[in-house]
């Protein structure tokens, strides 16, 4: 059995404590095989919220890979975000878009955020020519039989989540993806968790993803993913604070507002729902 814990949008500087004490003990207490993070670990990619957010990932005692968020990259710095993106990232370097080869499955990255694109949001998923050419390169490395959990920000095709990802190429990538051994693709991006199959030309492809562990939430509480890889079979399990089952924490059954009603007595909109505001295009 391989269990990987699949933890997305941290957003320091809207973290949440609370979650990311509780995601921290978890990982202490029930050792899964690896954390895979799907991306945004910063509000604003400041210096200090990298600094907080690298010290928080390097606290988490088994292996580790990180993917890129839009978030990440240099707001206010158009210099650095152009000529040397990932330079806030240095102390977990080792551990960003890191292959990691686990018992069963192998979590391959594919980068879907751009420094720049030919359209005014620049926060939205892109999938490059040569991010996919890599992400298929190491997938086609893999040892004969060995399946691939592909790790990425932005849902390659929409999830019907109240965020959405706009991700160019993204619908080409999956139907690559979609011709080889993936067991599913991971993602963040918008915050609200699902779990579904979508055609494409190819076959079909499951998707995966996770909420956000920050105070950033959307549909529903903060919540991390819980996967198990077993006898060929890959269970998830959306866990999350509120003790809100897994069903009504995956998107296509969610109710409008899925977060559990507020007692009377509990102080007002401490999870609040903040909009995206998007990277600066200049
Ligand atoms: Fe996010
Ligand atoms: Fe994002």
């Amino acid at each position: 059995m391989t269990r990987i814990f699949h933890i997305s949008d941290i957003h320091f500087g809207l973290e949440d404590p609370r979650a990311l004490a509780w995601l921290v003990d978890c990982v202490a207490r029930e050792r899964p095989d690896a954390v895979a993070i799907t991306g945004d670990l910063t509000m604003r990619a400041r210096h200090r919220e990298f600094a907080a957010a690298c010290r928080w990932i390097q606290g988490l005692d088994v292996p580790v890979t990180v993917e890129v968020g839009n978030h990440d990259l240099p707001y206010f710095n158009p210099v650095e975000r152009f000529f040397d993106p990932y330079r806030r990232f240095r102390a977990i370097e080792h551990l960003v878009e890191r292959p990691l080869d686990l018992p069963g499955v192998a979590i391959v990255p594919l980068k879907t955020t751009a420094r720049a694109q030919w359209r005014f949001n620049w926060s939205k998923g892109h999938v490059g020519r040569k991010a996919l050419a890599d992400c298929l390169a190491r997938i086609d490395a893999l040892p004969p039989g060995t399946r691939a959990l592909v790790a990425c920000h932005h849902p390659l095709v929409e999830a019907g989540t109240r965020g959405n990802a706009m991700t160019r190429h993204g619908n080409a990538a999956l139907a690559e993806l979609a011709r080889r051994n993936v067991l599913a693709v991971l993602s963040g991006h918008v915050h609200d968790a699902f779990d579904l199959i979508r055609p494409t030309p190819h076959g079909p492809v499951r998707m995966i993803g996770a909420g956000t562990l920050s105070l950033r939430t959307r549909s529903t509480p903060p919540s991390f993913n819980d996967l198990v890889l077993g006898n060929g079979d890959l269970n998830v399990t959306v866990r999350n604070l509120d003790a809100v089952p897994t069903p009504a924490m995956q998107i296509e059954d969610v109710p409008e507002n899925a977060l559990p009603p507020r007692q009377p007595d509990e102080p007002v909109a401490p999870i609040a729902a903040v909009p995206e505001v998007d990277p600066p295009v200049h």
